[in-house]
């Protein structure tokens, strides 16, 4: 880049930064809690469920509002575009509007709320970019109801995955392509248009969902990756028997088998505390699920993530062996259903994340940004694999996330979107 030009996408992006509105920022949070808002806080808006599909209407509209064109593609992801001057591949922001069973306000939504917020800080401040900039809303970020996550942005990076995707089931067995089908349908209005299309760059805003920033004391993270993840799915059959009748030592009980099992690698991975490693086993489903039936049939997941993608294959192994011994008369099925190694993002966007981060600290005199590893996975995981990406955290009270109490300071969520701005506006080039 000449020198003059780098000078005038630096103002520009200065001169978007400073038109971010915090106030219309907590309005647009608040007004996109409500679809799913619970009273403890909360929200819940599992992914393409009748609160996802009006809260994506609200969206839809509230862009068309500001002048955007708005389209759709193939697994339901929305785009909000701003046109540019010219029509090179656009920068695009954005995250996730799909929360857990019960989430909280900020978790993807803010990096979708914050991405209008600098399409609005460029209108009021008049600048016209030279690329066209894009808020996008990934479908399935979660990966709760219809597993794996990020079914959304993994699709539009590889869309040969989306046939394998449509045929996910969720717990009352619907497909995740009758569903995808049924978002479609309700937005008529709204044009079709390719998957893989190619991007300037992706920049992601989101919640640390962790304590690191808090701790420091730090109001901006310029994320420098993330760390791998598996998740598995385990089936252990037994025999449903009664449970007043049926002596201890003819029983065939699923849940006696899984319970061991999951001792055992709970133990395992507290020897692997000190790598980092974490275990989550999050969703159990136990069949009959009657007080006096010996349960025949539960199945739960495993989480299980690391920095060190040596320690988790290790890990990976020893739960293999864990979950073969611990059948008893038992019968288990383990299934693979997502896995991905560590991401690690262009030096050149964390540097460009880095002064966006480092302008808006400055700005507001507080300590300059810290560079972290992310322990969530994110779209912008997938999105690496298909264009430059970057990732920008702000702090989240206690390190609470997938919980209704998910909270950040206001000053902080204002500064993660006057980066964000300050990043897009750099990259789109004035
Ligand atoms: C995303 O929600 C994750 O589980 O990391
Ligand atoms: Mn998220
Ligand atoms: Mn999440």
């Amino acid at each position: 880049m000449q020198r003059d030009q780098l000078e005038r996408s630096r103002q520009a992006a200065d001169t978007a930064l400073k038109h971010v509105s915090s106030k219309r920022l907590q309005t647009a949070i608040a007004e996109l809690a409500r679809y799913g808002g619970r009273d403890d806080g909360g929200v819940a808006r599992e992914t393409l469920t009748d609160m996802d599909l009006q809260a994506r209407r609200y969206l839809i509209d509230r862009a068309r509002a500001m002048g955007c064109a708005v389209e759709v593609d193939d697994c339901a992801n929305l785009f909000f575009r701003r046109a540019g001057k010219t029509d090179r591949p656009p920068v695009m922001t954005g995250s996730h509007v799909d929360t857990q069973p019960v989430g909280g306000k900020l978790d993807g939504a803010y990096g979708v709320v914050a991405g209008l917020e600098v399409l609005q800080a460029l209108q009021d401040a008049g600048v016209q970019t030279e690329r066209p900039v894009e808020v996008v809303v990934w479908t399935n970020e979660e990966g709760s109801r219809f597993g794996p996550g990020c079914m959304g942005s993994s699709a539009y990076v590889d869309p040969a995955r989306l046939a394998g995707y449509r045929a996910a089931r969720d717990g009352a067995q619907l497909s995740f392509g009758e569903a995808v089908d049924r978002a479609l349908q309700a937005i008529p209005d709204v044009p079709r248009r390719p998957m893989q299309q190619p991007l300037a760059g992706f920049v992601e805003l989101h919640i640390e969902q962790g304590p690191v920033l808090e701790t420091a004391g730090v109001p901006l993270g310029v994320v420098t990756g993330i760390q791998s993840v598996r998740w598995y799915r385990v089936k252990v059959t037994g025999v449903a028997a009664h449970a007043g009748t049926t002596p201890m030592n003819i029983r065939t009980d699923a849940m006696a088998a899984c319970i061991q099992m999951a001792h055992r690698l709970y133990a395992e991975a507290a020897r692997q505390q000190a790598s980092g490693l974490r275990l989550t086993l999050g969703r159990w489903v136990v069949s009959p699920n009657s007080i006096n039936t010996i349960p025949g049939e539960v199945e739960f997941t495993i989480d299980m993530r690391c920095v060190d993608e040596n320690v988790l294959a290790e890990f990976d192994a020893v739960m293999r062996g864990i979950v073969q011994d611990g059948a008893g008369r038992t019968r288990v099925v383990l299934e693979a259903i997502f896995e991905r190694k560590p991401t690690h993002f262009p030096t050149a966007m964390t540097a460009l994340v880095e002064e966006a981060c480092a302008r808006a600290c400055q700005l507001a005199t507080k300590p300059a940004p810290l560079a972290l590893t992310s322990g969530a996975f994110h779209d912008a995981m997938y999105l690496a694999d298909h264009c430059p990406t970057a990732m920008i955290f702000v702090p989240s009270k206690k390190g609470i996330s997938h919980n209704a109490l998910e909270e950040t300071d206001h000053g902080d969520l204002f500064m993660g979107a006057q980066a964000l701005a300050y990043a897009v506006t750099r990259m789109a080039g004035a």
